[in-house]
Order: C-alpha cells, then structure tokens, then sequence
C-alpha cells in the first residue's frame, strides 16, 4: 500500500499547475536550464536536459544495475528517464498522486517503465524504501519544499537511503545569508515567489550545509550557477505570454489559482537579478560518509 501524501498545499499547486509546464518543456523538464558553451541560450531543451546531465555529472555514479539512483521530488519524471536513457536505474519520489500517474504513462510511452519506478512517498520520511538502498541521490528544484532553511527533515532521510560512499546532489535556489538580513524589496520578491509555488522557504546556504554535516556528509561544495540558469530564466515572459494567450483563446475564465499563482512566481523570477547580493542557484554535492 502506498502513504497516503503529506504537504496538502504542495499537492494542491501541483495537482492544478502541472499540466502548464508542457508548456515549458514538451519533456516535462520542471525546473531551469543550464547554458554551457556550445548551447544556443535560444533553444531551452537542450538547456534543462543539460541541468540533468550538470546532475548526473556530479553524481558520478556507476551504471549498473545495483547502483540505483533517487530522484527527490521527481515531478513526471523527466530528469529520471534522461538518467535511465544514460544508462542508470532510477526510483523517483513525488507526493503529487497525477504526477505518478502521468510520470508512469510517460516511462511507459518512453520504453522506461523497467528502468524507471515512481513512487508516491515523501522524501522526507520514505518508509518504503530500505536504508542504504541508493548509490547516488538528487533534487532538482525539489529540497526547498522541505521544512526551514536547513531541509534537516530531508537530509536525514537521504543519509539513511544513500549507502556510504553514495553522493547527493541538489540543484535550487538558496539564500546566501539568512532572510532576516535581507532589503525590504529583495525579501518581499522572494517571498512572493515563494507563496506562488507553495515553498515554506528556500534553502540557506549555511544552515543547509550545517544539516548536511550533522548528518555524515563530507566533500561538501556550492557551485553558484546563477549565471548558467539565466539564460534560461529569460524565457519565462515568452513561455507566460504564451500561457495567458492559451487560456484567453480556450475562453477559460475560471482558471485555477494555482495556475495563476504559478505563471506569476515563475514571471517574478525575472527580477530576480536584483536579489543576486542575497539569493543565488547553486549545484550543491556532497558525499555520504562512511
Ligand atoms: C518544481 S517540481 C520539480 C520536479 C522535477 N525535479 C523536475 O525537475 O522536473 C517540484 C517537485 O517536488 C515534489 N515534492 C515537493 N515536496 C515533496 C515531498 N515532501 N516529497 C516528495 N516530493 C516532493 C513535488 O511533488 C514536485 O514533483
């Protein structure tokens, strides 16, 4: 039997905004894009396909069939089945009940429903999963839906998943010093971004490595690639514009809040330039002590 879902406000937004990011990915790709060299910054595929492959890099895990990958906070899976198709087994979480249902059909649809398995858990008490079952684990703009500013719930229950030697990594946005010592504007944008999604708080850099050493990580590193998901980020007015066209034409007066709410958070991210002093997108790795 799978847990019933926790997180009811987290459900409810991606019950009703899920749909819109085929809009922003016909890969379902839920989270921002890394520009390296050699990418065009006008085609955003390639860029969120290489956020997963920036991941999975850092990961460096074995592609055997023993050294199984979790995804934390899996969304339908897009950044699962691009590991799979990498070669690696994967067991994605999400506590959205249509996302495991859409994520399956589309394993299925894509020829991955072996290599792929999603589950409806939350990560941060994943009572069907056996400790030390995981060679590598990531989050893709999902830890910062865990609890305050360290994500302590969702770190301790990576460390019991992963098997030691196994290495995290998280890709989001983090303060880099604590709210409290933000300006008037910045704070405010941040918190509007964060209701719009239903995120109690993005992560604090210190906090967040504070919780991943209490819990046996070492080798911890932040790489601010803020720079790398811009471009990115520029395409969100165009991706909206479209959006709201869609909905005036389909004449649907009664969209849900949370549609709104995510078309609104996700504009907002435009001026978040102005919080760069503050607030920054890190690719955070770390590995499981011993
Ligand atoms: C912005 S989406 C990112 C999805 C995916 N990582 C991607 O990049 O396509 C955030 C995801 O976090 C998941 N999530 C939030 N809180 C969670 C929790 N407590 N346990 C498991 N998943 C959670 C949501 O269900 C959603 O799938």
């Amino acid at each position: 039997m799978e847990e019933a879902p926790r997180g009811a406000d987290v459900v409810a937004h991606y019950e009703h905004a899920t749909e819109d990011y085929e809009l922003w990915s016909p890969g379902y790709n839920m989270h921002f894009g890394y520009l390296r060299r050699g990418l065009s910054p006008f085609r955003r595929e390639p860029m969120l396909e290489e956020m997963n492959r920036q991941v999975r890099r850092r990961l460096g895990a074995p592609r055997r069939d023993d050294a199984r990958l979790l995804d934390l906070g899996c969304g339908v899976g897009a950044s699962a089945r691009s590991m799979a198709r990498a070669g690696h087994r994967v067991t994605g979480l999400t506590i959205v009940p249509s996302q495991v249902r859409r994520a399956r059909a589309l394993n299925e649809r894509a020829g991955l429903g072996e290599r792929v398995e999603v589950l409806l858990q939350d990560y941060t008490r994943a009572d069907a999963l056996a400790a030390g079952g995981f060679a590598g684990a990531y989050s893709i703009e999902s830890a910062c839906y865990a609890r305050g500013l360290g994500k302590r719930d969702l770190v301790r229950e990576v460390s019991r998943l992963l098997r030691p030697g196994g290495r995290l990594v998280i890709a989001d946005g983090f303060y880099r010093v604590p709210p409290s010592r933000l300006g008037r504007t910045a704070r405010g944008l941040l918190r509007a971004i964060e209701r719009g999604w239903a995120v109690e708080s993005f992560a604090e850099r210190e906090a967040f490595r504070g919780a991943l050493e209490e819990h046996g990580f070492r080798d911890i590193r932040f790489e601010d690639v803020s720079w790398n998901v811009a471009a990115s980020v520029a395409h969100v007015p165009f991706v909206s514009a479209r959006f709201l066209l869609r909905a005036a034409l389909a004449g649907r007066r009664g969209l849900h809040r949370e549609r709104w709410r995510n078309v609104g958070s996700s504009l907002l991210t435009t001026l978040i330039g102005v919080t760069v002093p503050w607030f920054g997108y890190f690719l955070v790795s770390a590995t499981r002590g011993p």
